[in-house]
């Protein structure tokens, strides 16, 4: 079976990743120039993907790159966890002096979790071992140049004293060591950069991840049918009318395309309308049930933002969407990064297909 040129699940590995070549080349360099950085944007824009290409090619350049993942980490103790998993996680002359500076600072590297679920009477406390684990980081940095990258940073925000005890060994060390933190929850995320009662007040350069330009939509298309023996005629314009250039959608929708498209054949319009609607069947579903997840005026907010009214007009009338909830519908919405407004532009739903599905079956 021939692999598809658009994969559209989850991060991509380092070499996967298309386009984006300013902003990979702007997040190097800053990061060489150990200046601190919190990459930002909404869900599954590519900024897992991004950072993997970043690390490849910091790898590549010499330095060691460690990788943390603070996805929905609930506490300490998980924190610390999954520290161990980033410090475990490195090639072998690394990991040697790694395994070196963790003696020193009291840690069994590779072994917290089985520690923190042992005997209550033997467990660690939590915030020392992440005491230890940021001692050794820093410890390790003064050996070989090093990066750090904490992805779902904003995850972090809900673990008490977690920001703060990262800041405070941090913050004397940024001359040092390459610090890239990214998140997607808009709100949370920049609250913890921008907000004077966070421990990360100020401490980074915010970088926001943007939707794919029409052109690098253009690219990634027709390259990904040339490189399999296919044309993609007018598709990728009709891809960005669609999606706006959101990352994942767009691939989501080259997909298709390409899969309906024979090998030396071009795709054609007939092509792109089957392609739309296999992809909108195959997406009901779990908008549907994400749809139902909302309260009342969420919904309400986003039918009507969908098919492009105002919140505050004749359409919330209709829906009996009094302004008081609408404003504050919409800021929730645009908290969580359901919603987004580009630059001068209008209100808009972040994920096109969602758009898509309620403008089909729910026009407001
Ligand atoms: N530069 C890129 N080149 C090709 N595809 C991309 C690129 N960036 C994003 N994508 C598409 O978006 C999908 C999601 O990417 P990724 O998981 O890196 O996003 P994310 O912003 O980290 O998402 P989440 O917030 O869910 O963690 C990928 O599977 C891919 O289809
Ligand atoms: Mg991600």
């Amino acid at each position: 079976m021939e692999v598809s040129p658009f994969p559209f699940f989850g991060p991509l590995r380092a070499d996967q990743v298309e386009g984006r070549h300013e902003l990979i080349a702007d997040l190097t360099a800053r990061i060489s120039a150990r200046r601190v950085t919190a990459l930002l944007g909404p869900r599954r824009y590519g900024k897992t993907s991004l950072l993997r290409r970043v690390a490849a090619d910091l790898g590549a350049g010499g330095g060691t790159v460690l990788w943390f993942d603070l996805y929905e980490v609930q506490s300490m103790a998980d924190l610390a966890i999954r520290l161990d998993d980033g410090m475990t996680d490195v090639g072998s002359e690394v990991g040697a002096t790694l395994r070196k500076v963790a003696i020193g600072a009291n840690l069994n590297l590779g072994l917290v979790r089985l520690n923190l679920t042992g005997p209550s009477a033997q467990r660690p406390d939590p915030s020392a071992v992440v005491h230890g684990q940021l001692q050794a980081l820093i410890e390790l940095s003064k050996r070989s140049p090093l990066v750090l990258i904490f992805d779902e940073f904003s995850s972090l925000a809900s673990v008490d004293g977690a920001p703060g005890l990262l800041r405070t060994h941090l913050q004397n060390h940024y001359q040092e060591i390459g610090l890239v933190f990214a998140g997607s929850e808009p709100s949370m995320m920049l609250g913890m950069f921008t907000d004077q009662n966070q421990p990360f007040y100020s401490q980074a350069e915010l970088i926001h991840i943007e939707p794919f330009s029409a052109m690098e939509v253009e690219e990634i298309v027709t390259t990904g049918f040339e490189r399999t023996g296919r044309r993609s005629g007018d598709i990728p314009s009709r891809i960005f009318a669609l999606t706006g250039g959101h990352p994942q959608r767009s691939m989501q929708m080259a997909d298709m395309v390409w899969r309906l498209t024979e090998p030396g054949e071009d795709a054609t319009t007939p092509t792109w309308e089957r392609a739309v609607t296999s992809v909108r069947s195959e997406v009901a579903g779990g908008l549907e049930r994400l749809f139902s997840s909302f309260r009342g005026p969420e919904r309400a907010v986003l039918r009507i933002v969908a098919s492009g009214g105002s919140i505050f007009g004749s359409a919330a009338v209709l829906l009996d969407l009094a302004s008081g909830s609408a404003q504050h519908a919409r800021d929730s919405l645009l908290d969580h990064g359901h919603l987004r407004k580009r630059d001068g532009g209008p209100l808009e739903l972040t994920d096109p297909l969602m758009a898509d599905w309620l403008r089909e079956t729910l026009p407001a």
